[in-house]
């Protein structure tokens, strides 16, 4: 990604979760009200609309990978977790349309910083106010480590923490995603880290698959993908406690009451790793 330009991906999925908010069905699988403050209608009915014959499943893994998220972090702040870093945070809202049970955390939002600078000029812009518990650490990934970024940014490495890394490894290098994984496998335990992962193509796709070539032409090419096999060995072999891999099924079945008149889910990618 460019030194100088905001990712325009990280626009295209806040873009999902908009027309997830202002066309789909209620009750809704991820409920969004700040998404559509961020990202003009025009490029929401643009990018997520008919004219994008993939743009359903894209909409749907995308709202689904926040609500898996989001479930997870309510989980762990059930169990003490008092600190939630959202790493390669692009335009995710959680910090905005908090619920009262995350009152008591800290949040960091982790991101490039030309993609954070952008992101705080349309919070503003639309008038959204910053929480008093939401603080901004501007990282590149593949240039600061996280340990050094974090700790000026004021996380408290002693206590648990809980990650969100959504949509994000696919963009590294495969060592900068080894690092990251290393970090949090390296936190008390208790902390946690959830995930969203980029998949070999399938055979019958038509070169990387159509989400991965819209990335590309953004200029944002894809550089890491797992199969779900090994990236959960990889987990484990690092040491996590809990690794929890997602399965199509299950997922269905958890957010089909949710799910509003869209389709079932083809395929879903998410996963999350706890310390022991
Ligand atoms: C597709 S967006 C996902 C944004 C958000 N997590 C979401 O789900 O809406 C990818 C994000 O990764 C961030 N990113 C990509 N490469 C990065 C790097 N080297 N360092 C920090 N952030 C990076 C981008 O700035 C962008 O916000």
């Amino acid at each position: 990604m460019s030194e100088r330009r905001a990712s325009l991906t990280a626009l295209s999925v806040a873009a999902s979760r908009a027309y997830h908010q202002l066309y789909d069905g209620t009750p809704k699988i991820l409920d969004d009200p700040i998404a559509p403050k961020l990202v003009d209608d025009a490029l929401v009915t643009r990018l997520s609309g008919a004219a994008r014959p993939w743009a359903t499943q894209l909409r749907l893994h995308v709202v689904v990978r926040s609500r898996y998220a989001e479930d997870r972090l309510a989980l762990a702040v059930e169990r003490g977790v008092r600190q939630c870093v959202i790493l390669g945070a692009g335009y995710d809202t959680f910090a905005y349309r908090q619920p009262p049970w995350a009152r008591e955390l800290a949040i960091f939002e982790v991101d490039h910083p030309a993609s954070q600078r952008e992101k705080r000029s349309r919070l503003d812009a639309a008038g959204v106010a910053l929480p008093g518990n939401v603080r901004f650490a501007p990282i590149d990934f593949e240039r600061t480590s996280l340990a050094e970024g974090l700790r000026s940014g004021g996380l408290d490495e002693t206590r648990p923490a809980f990650f969100s890394w959504l949509g994000v490894m696919m963009y590294l290098e495969p060592d900068a995603v080894d690092a990251v994984f290393s970090y949090v496998a390296s936190r008390p335990p208790s902390s946690e880290i959830a995930f969203s992962f980029a998949r070999p193509p399938r055979l019958f796709d038509v070169g990387q698959g159509p989400v991965a070539a819209a990335a590309f032409a953004a200029g944002e090419p894809w550089k890491t993908r797992f199969t779900p096999r090994r990236l959960a060995a990889k987990l484990r072999a690092l040491g996590f406690a809990q690794v929890e891999l997602l399965g199509v099924r299950e997922a269905n079945e958890r957010y089909k009451p949710l799910r509003s008149g869209l389709p079932p889910l083809l395929q879903v990618s998410v996963g999350s790793a706890v310390v022991g």
